[in-house]
């Protein structure tokens, strides 16, 4: 079973989306476990705090290396050997080919969010990965860690209906992002689906979809 753990001061956010669709599947049907490691409980003193003035002067408050340095050995007690991810928008750009890579790759993941105000630059030394969901600014690294989270577990083996994933395995190694597609009615408000969906040719349904498939990695 994959392993996938969080460190977050906002573990309340996670909830609703383990908790839903693809990534409730995966837990149920015992594919992936998530741990979400509330970064809070290894804060300092009576008040727990996990975060501190910079030095040098500045706006806002950085998080604590101590509280981190923690939380991260308690992740790694139960997964030694899992790579530990920090979202930030300085890291190197999230991209489907990297979800396909670290999806086969069997290998537990330990996400730190950080935070929008900043970490002591010492928590780097803890990380193998930084990385970014895109060029923009996030309150912190929840979102993108679900971001993360969601494109790798779905592309694990047994996660996505075995029909499903062998049809896009079959376009292009799990990177064909998506075709045009049309349900009933044919047409809906003068807008038409496209003849060739409906004559039932498997070829020349196959060859449209083809010419109208977008790759995930394409900007
Ligand atoms: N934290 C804040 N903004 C982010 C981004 N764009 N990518 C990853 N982590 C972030």
């Amino acid at each position: 079973m994959r392993k996938i753990q969080v460190i977050t001061l906002f573990p309340e956010m996670f909830t609703g989306v383990l908790g839903s669709s693809m990534m409730w599947k995966a837990q149920k049907e015992a594919v992936v476990e998530f741990s979400i490691i509330n970064l809070r409980d290894f804060g300092i003193g009576p008040r727990q705090q996990v975060d501190d003035t910079p030095y040098g002067g500045g706006d806002g408050m950085l998080l604590k290396p101590e509280p981190l340095f923690a939380a991260v050995a308690k992740a790694k007690e139960s997964d030694p050997e899992a790579i530990v991810i920090l979202t930030t928008p300085r890291g190197q750009r999230w991209k489907q080919s990297l979800a396909k890579e670290w999806a086969d790759d069997g290998q537990g993941l330990i996400f730190i969010c950080g935070r929008y105000e900043g970490y002591d630059e010492r928590i780097v030394s803890l990380v193998d990965q930084q990385v970014s969901v895109g060029d923009y600014v996030l309150t912190g690294g929840e979102l993108p860690a679900m971001t993360i989270i969601d494109s790798i577990v779905r592309l694990i083996p047994g996660v996505l209906g075995g029909e499903t994933s062998a049809e896009i395995e079959s376009f292009s190694d799990g990177e064909t992002l998506e075709f045009p597609q049309y349900t009933r009615p044919a047409e809906f408000q003068d807008m038409k689906v496209p003849k060739v969906l409906l004559n039932g040719h498997h070829g020349e349904i196959a060859k449209w979809r083809a010419q109208n498939s977008f790759k995930a990695d394409q900007q």
